[in-house]
């Protein structure tokens, strides 16, 4: 065996054991580099015979091109295996159960809301909107609430500057539409209000849902008609009992409070106030300029996170706000 295929054969026994490219470029590197061991033979070439030198010439160089691929071929299976052990690594097991991924869902008060939206929707209301920041004139005065009146007290009113508020209900949208409106006028006005309120069953901010309905006449029976068949609808209960108190407002006259009793088996027992409403006052008409001899109307308005408790039997109205996870999903 000549020297250089030797030479190979040592270098094959170290690159079976080799287990990084590290081991792999040093065998090179001792077999093939500038002072490697076949290299020294390359260099000792000139100094044999005219007849030896191609013989050991080829055979050099057939170790060299042997070596190469040797080299080649380890460090193939070395990237081989590093894949492989990659793959088995990052496998991802296609029969293991699913993540999973939860549908979310409307808040239940803008469930509420849109069901109120929704019902009176069907008899013809259409929704209208005003501003949240409002000033005294809608908020109170216009709405027969002069200063000083005892009904401003109860408010709890957020005010920015004497003139400037947030609106403590949502019956300045009234004064607003009847200002810009032909009649016959039949809106309902959803959104936000704010009071200085907080406890168990106030919050400083909730929301409303206004009534107005105005035409040429308007009589408290068709009020009461309507406001029937809004509760029963929105309770979805034919057992579902209702009564009308006096009570008063300033912006009605006469003025009502509706009481309903549900059936002992939702766990709220006794008469539960839900809505106030009447007849729209002379006052308020002739405010917005609407001839209390021409036309007559009736005004309602409800608590959405106070209707959402009675239907759904939460005694705590904070948890709407709480954003737990484990009460909105629920809904
Ligand atoms: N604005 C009243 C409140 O916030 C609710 C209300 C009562 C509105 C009677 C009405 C009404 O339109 O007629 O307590």
């Amino acid at each position: 065996m000549n020297t250089a295929e030797s030479i190979v054969l040592a270098a094959e026994k170290r690159l079976e054991h080799a287990s990084t490219v590290d081991h792999i470029e040093q065998v090179r590197v001792d077999v093939l580099g500038k002072k490697g061991a076949l290299t020294e033979l390359l260099k000792g070439l000139g100094k044999l015979s005219a007849e030896e030198r191609p013989s050991v010439g080829q055979a050099i160089n057939a170790a060299k091109k042997n070596l190469i691929r040797l080299l080649d071929e380890k460090g193939e299976q070395l990237a081989e295996g590093a894949r492989q052990k990659d793959l088995i690594n990052t496998a991802i097991d296609v029969t293991m159960p699913g993540r999973g991924r939860t549908n979310g869902s409307a808040h239940p008060v803008s469930q509420v809301q849109a069901k109120i939206e929704d019902l009176f929707h069907h008899v013809g209301f259409e929704v209208a909107r005003g501003p949240e920041i409002e000033d005294e004139y809608h908020n109170f005065e216009a709405l027969n609430i002069p200063k000083h009146h005892p009904a401003r007290a109860m408010h709890d009113t957020f005010y920015f500057k004497p003139d400037l508020l947030l609106r403590t209900h949502t019956s300045p949208v009234q004064i607003r539409v009847m200002k810009e409106k032909t009649l016959p006028i039949r809106i309902i006005a959803p959104g936000r209000v704010y009071r200085c309120d907080y406890d168990q069953t106030h919050s400083p901010m909730f929301h409303q849902v206004e009534g107005l309905w105005i035409d040429e006449i308007a009589t408290m029976a068709e009020l009461k008609g309507m406001l029937n068949s809004f509760l029963l609808a929105f309770f979805e209960r034919d057992d579902l009992e209702i009564r009308y108190r006096p009570s008063y407002f300033p912006f009605t006259e006469p003025s009502m409070e509706v009481d309903i009793k549900l059936p002992s088996a939702h766990g709220l027992s006794g008469w539960l106030e839900v809505l106030g409403c009447g007849m729209v006052h002379p006052n308020v008409l002739t405010n917005v300029g609407l001839d209390p001899e021409q036309c007559s109307g009736f005004a309602f308005g409800m608590g959405v996170e106070r209707l959402a408790m009675l239907k759904y039997g939460i005694s705590d109205l904070r948890h709407f706000f709480e954003n737990d996870l484990r009460f909105l999903s629920q809904f």
